[in-house]
């Protein structure tokens, strides 16, 4: 049995279908990538699963037990967590403290004396800075992703929901998120992440689903959704043809006045659509040599029944 069932979920807003029948499972244990253009519906079919909106049909199951509709804090106790495209903390209040109020009353409540210990374990898991005292308020944006990924962690959830964590990430952070996403997957955690960053998308990710218009367009093994011409289109428009040299795609894609962001897909897609170009994100040795120790890897002590209520 699936972690999570997704069958026919459909969201409207007014005449705009959002989200349109869209239908995949996600199993324990894996890292699933949710990618589409701008607008494809990603980030709505998100909130459908953690409770944030209620879809306007289908149904979502979580180990079997019909969740769909469930606000969030019932979700959340449930186990699923999830960080936003734009982190939302408490700006008065400090790092620290944001994540205080996760652990206290995200899913798996812990004794009172021990949410300050979880509450700091979880930014040390997620190297944040050590100055956990500053207010949220005051932080930048990488770091207000770390601290978002805290307070997601600190409810001890089982399913991990990830909108655009890497965005605006350098190439050096890039490497150091995707060790954190495996670690946290390998405590335990699925994760689904949306993303667009597709060098981060297809080093993590075993299965893909790939969103337009609010359609599921492609779904399966990463390496063979990444092939599809449907999702090459999807992201680069009718002018990209396979055929092209890297230069004629390049110069098409400059000539047909596609998006930055299709671009910078393009310039992703070329790296992993051939196999002898496909940039890792392993570090490498020198990369390796200069990259700092790791403060330490902590448990995320997640170890919770397999049912969900
Ligand atoms: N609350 C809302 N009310 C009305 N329309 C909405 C609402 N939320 C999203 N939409 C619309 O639904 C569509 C899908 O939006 P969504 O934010 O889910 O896309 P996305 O795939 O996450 O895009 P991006 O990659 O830019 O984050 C868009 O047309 C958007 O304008
Ligand atoms: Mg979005």
């Amino acid at each position: 049995m699936a972690l999570l069932e997704l069958s026919g979920v459909t969201k409207r807003f007014g005449g705009l279908t959002a989200v349109d029948n869209v239908t995949f499972n996600v199993e324990a244990g894996e890292i699933f990538g949710l990618i589409g253009p701008n607008g494809a519906g990603k980030s709505t079919l998100l909130n459908c699963l953690a409770g944030l909106t209620r879809p306007t049909a289908g149904t979502v199951k979580l180990d079997g037990h019909d969740t769909t509709g469930l606000p969030a804090e019932q979700m959340c106790r449930l186990g699923v967590s999830r960080t936003f495209q734009i982190p939302r903390p408490f700006p008065r209040l400090t790092a620290f403290e944001n994540v205080t109020v996760a652990a206290t009353f995200g899913g798996n409540r812990v004794h009172r004396e021990s949410i300050a210990q979880r509450s700091l374990e979880m930014l040390e898991y997620v190297e944040f800075p050590r100055a956990v005292g500053t207010m949220a308020g005051t932080l930048n944006a990488v770091q207000l992703k770390r601290l978002d990924l805290a307070r997601a962690l600190a409810s001890k959830p089982k399913l991990l929901f990830l909108d655009e964590f890497a965005a605006g990430l350098t190439a050096t952070e890039l490497v150091d998120i995707a060790k954190l996403l495996r670690r946290i997957r390998d405590d335990g955690v699925t994760i689904v992440m949306v993303e667009h960053v597709m060098r981060l998308i297809m080093d993590l990710c075993d299965n893909l689903s790939v969103l337009q218009y609010g359609q599921l367009i492609a779904h399966g093994k990463a390496a063979t959704v990444a092939q599809d011409p449907r999702v090459l289109e999807a992201y680069l428009g009718h002018n990209y043809i396979l055929s092209a040299t890297t230069a004629e795609r390049r110069s098409r894609c400059c000539n047909s006045r596609v998006s930055l962001q299709a671009m910078t897909c393009f310039r992703s897609f070329g790296a992993w659509t051939s196999t002898s170009k496909r940039a890792s994100l392993s570090p490498s040795s020198a990369q390796m040599a200069r990259a700092k120790p790791q403060p330490c890897a902590r448990s995320l002590g997640t170890s919770r029944p397999s049912t969900a209520r």
